[in-house]
C-alpha cells in the first residue's frame, strides 16, 4: 500500500476481532518509533495489552471513572452505566490495547510557565505523530485501529490498574485487531475552509 492509499483509505474501526500475535505488531511500533519529535527528545513510551484480563480491568477502571464524570455532569446513574458498558465491550472485545503514553524525561527544563508549557506542548505533539504513524502502519498491514481518548480523562485509573510511574502520562489508548466492519469515510472539510494564503483570511 502507498503512502497516499494508507492515508486516505485508513479508518478508525471500532470492531476489531481476530487473534494477533506480538511480531504482527513490531512493524506497525517500528513506525510510530519513527516519528519526528521536538530535540528528537522521542518523549514517547507504549504500553501493549496482550492480556484480557489487564484489559477488562482497565476497560473497567476508565469506566468507572467516566460514569462518576457522567453523574457529577446530571446524567442518569442508569444512562451513564450504559455509555460506560458500550466502552467496555468495545475495549474487552479489541484482541490488543496500546496504552500511548508521554514522559518529558529527555525534553528541555525551563524555570518559567510560559515555555514548560511549551515544551510539554511539544511533547503531546510529538507523542500525536508516533500514534499517527502507529495508525497509518497498522492500516498499511491490513490491521484496524481507533485511536480512543479516555486515558486522558481518567490518567490516575489508568496508571493504578498499568502500574505507570507518575512522571509518565498515559495520553491514548490505542485498539487494535482485524476490521470487523469497514466504515465510510467521515466527511473531511474542504481545503479551501482550512487553508489561507499569505495572510489569515485570505483564501486560496
Ligand atoms: C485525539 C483523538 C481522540 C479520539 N478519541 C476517540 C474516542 O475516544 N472514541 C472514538 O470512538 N474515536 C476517537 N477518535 C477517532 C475519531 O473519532 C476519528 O478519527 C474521526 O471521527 C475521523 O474518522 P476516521 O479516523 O475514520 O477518518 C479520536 C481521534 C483522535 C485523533
Amino acid at each position: 500500500m502507498d503512502l497516499w492509499e494508507a492515508i486516505k483509505t485508513r479508518r478508525s474501526i471500532r470492531k476489531l476481532t481476530g487473534e494477533l500475535s506480538f511480531s504482527s505488531l513490531l512493524k506497525p511500533l517500528e513506525a510510530a518509533r519513527w516519528a519526528p519529535s521536538a530535540h528528537n527528545a522521542q518523549p514517547w513510551r507504549f504500553l501493549l495489552i496482550l492480556d484480557p484480563q489487564v484489559k477488562r480491568s482497565l476497560a473497567e477502571a476508565m469506566a468507572e471513572a467516566w460514569v462518576k464524570d457522567l453523574i457529577a455532569d446530571g446524567v442518569e446513574k442508569e444512562a451513564a452505566e450504559k455509555a460506560a458498558y458500550r466502552s467496555v465491550r468495545m475495549i474487552v472485545s479489541s484482541p490488543v490495547a496500546i496504552v500511548v503514553c508521554l514522559t518529558m524525561e529527555d525534553m528541555q527544563k525551563y524555570p518559567d510557565e510560559r515555555r514548560r508549557r511549551a515544551e510539554y506542548l511539544m511533547a503531546v505533539q510529538s507523542v500525536a505523530a508516533a500514534a499517527q504513524n502507529l495508525l497509518l502502519a497498522l492500516h498499511a498491514e491490513g490491521l484496524g485501529a481507533c485511536w480512543l481518548c479516555a486515558p486522558l480523562f481518567c490518567q490516575e485509573a489508568v496508571r493504578g490498574v498499568l502500574g505507570i510511574p507518575s512522571d509518565v502520562e498515559p495520553q491514548a489508548l490505542v485498539i487494535v485487531g482485524r476490521p470487523a466492519e469497514s466504515p465510510l469515510p467521515p466527511p473531511r472539510r474542504q481545503l479551501n475552509e482550512v487553508l489561507f494564503i499569505n495572510r489569515w483570511g485570505v483564501k486560496p
